[in-house]
């Protein structure tokens, strides 16, 4: 319940209008006659607001201002005199008070102001929280080298202006990595906008993208911005943009060339300042291959190319990850935090992910933070078809071929050998006791195995 204070020197007065509050306003309610003791209610009684006198003899308005100030006290204080003198009360807000009334003002007034400021405090906490949340959600954690390639590729690319492709598994990072361009970009305080052309029909996907005017087409009732305009000085980010239609690629394409977007039914055409880049979890060259996807944009917006390796080639990533979900969460749910066991966090690394990477791990710590009732996830937690699925300690339990168990196996020897040499091609084939690199570069190949990012 939300406790007031209200603070006048006459006690009769404070007394009266501490009744008429918890009658109008349904406020718990206390007093304090006098500056001294509203100081000590305060710091004692924590109340939620505080309405304060400012003409009291002794310790007057401005001291507990001050006193308040002094002692990092958070709490919103509204102001009135009863002589009507508004300078003395401005002066009250430049010193910190939420607000002031006048001592004559109806009550229901009295109770407006106090819900206002009640209110506004709570958003503030709200989009404290928001923002803290999205710093943490909009990094990229991990500390594997492919990570930290990846890192480095993004802040070397954020500055340059041209289109850049963000190429990875669902669920691998690739709006995190374009957030972060932005972040990292020429602008970061300009809009980021992002589309994605598979979440919308068709017939949507260009009035969307490049806007319309009123009547371009039946429906269109207003004039509308698009994603370009948008976007501005900022980032567009296309997602998904494998998905986008022919028609709409080739229109695309035009303003990629010319940096010039005309809305729909429009005839005059605006600059394009927006940083372009894509995302597509598709293998865009056999797009091009079937005729989905024009060659030419294709060439437009792979000059520099971000591939983020999907999670079964960072294994060294998984405990650092679960253990941010795993704070993540927890808080969400007000409960204290879980530790996972090593047994788990073994299962978990051996995982392949090929589902949905980061996101599906985000999931599984999810629900065995409330399948656990304990404070240790342990292996019995972790979800079944992770179990199911783990690579046989004893090879040829689940009935895959020789060939296959052998190819994963080298794979594994592969990736570790790499992820212990950072990625250098040459001193992993060292390692390995290969001819040279070029043998190896043979191998990956053959495996399906890619460098982190370009
Ligand atoms: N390296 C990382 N560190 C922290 N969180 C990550 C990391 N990579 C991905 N995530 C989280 O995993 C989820 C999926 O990431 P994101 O949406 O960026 O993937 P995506 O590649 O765009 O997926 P999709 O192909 O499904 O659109 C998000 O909640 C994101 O915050
Ligand atoms: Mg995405």
């Amino acid at each position: 319940m939300t406790l007031v204070l209200v603070v006048d020197d006459v006690a009769a007065l404070a007394e009266q209008y501490a009744y008429d509050l918890k009658r109008l306003g349904d406020y718990q309610t206390m007093v304090a006659i006098g500056g001294e003791q509203a100081v000590d209610a305060i710091a004692r009684e924590a109340p939620d607001c505080v309405v304060l006198d400012l003409e009291m003899p002794g310790v007057d308005g401005f001291d507990v201002l001050r006193a308040l100030e002094r002692r990092g006290a958070d709490v919103p204080v509204i102001v009135y005199t009863g002589t009507g003198n508004f300078d003395r009360c401005i002066q009250a807000v430049r010193a910190g008070a939420a607000g002031f009334i006048d001592k004559n003002e109806p009550m229901e007034r009295v109770v407006r102001d106090i819900q206002t400021v009640l209110e506004r405090r709570r958003l503030e906490a709200e989009v404290k929280s928001l923002r803290r949340r999205l710093d943490v959600e909009s990094s990229l954690l991990g500390d594997s080298e492919a990570i930290r390639k990846l890192r480095e590729t993004i802040a070397k690319l954020a500055p340059i202006p041209s289109p850049i492709l963000i190429m990875g598994e669902s669920g691998s990072g690739k709006e995190l990595v374009a957030r972060d361009l932005h972040r990292l970009g020429a602008n970061p305080k300009a809009p980021f906008v992002a589309l994605n052309s598979a979440a919308l029909p068709e017939s949507l996907v260009e009035s969307e993208l490049f806007g319309h005017e009123r009547g371009a087409f039946t429906g269109a009732t207003a004039t509308r911005r698009g994603a370009f305009e948008a976007a501005e000085h900022g980032t567009l980010f296309l997602d998904e943009i494998g998905e986008l239609p022919l028609p709409a690629q080739a229109k695309l394409l035009r303003v990629l060339e010319e940096r010039r977007v005309t809305r729909l039914g429009g005839n005059r055409s605006l600059p394009v300042e927006a940083h372009i880049v894509a995302a597509t979890n598709r293998d865009l060259e056999d797009e091009v291959g079937v005729g989905r996807f024009r060659q030419d944009l294709l060439f437009r917006l792979n000059v520099h190319v971000i591939r983020v390796p999907p999670l079964r080639d960072r294994r060294s990533d998984v405990p650092a990850l679960a253990d941010a979900f795993l704070t993540g969460i927890c808080e969400r749910f007000g409960i204290r935090k879980k530790r996972i066991s090593g047994d788990a966090l073994d299962s978990l690394m051996a995982y392949d992910w090929a589902r949905n990477n980061v996101r599906e791990l985000r999931n599984a710590v999810e629900r065995m933070v409330i399948s656990a009732d304990g404070d240790v996830i342990g292996p019995e937690h972790v979800p079944s078809e992770i179990v199911e699925a783990l690579p046989p300690k004893a090879p040829g339990r689940d009935g895959r071929s020789y060939q296959a168990l052998r190819t994963e196996a080298e794979r594994q020897i592969v990736i570790a050998a790499l992820e212990r040499n950072g990625w250098h091609v040459t001193r992993t084939a060292e390692e390995l006791g290969l001819a040279d690199h070029a043998s190896l570069l043979k191998i990956m190949r053959r495996l399906g195995l890619q460098r982190p990012s370009s």
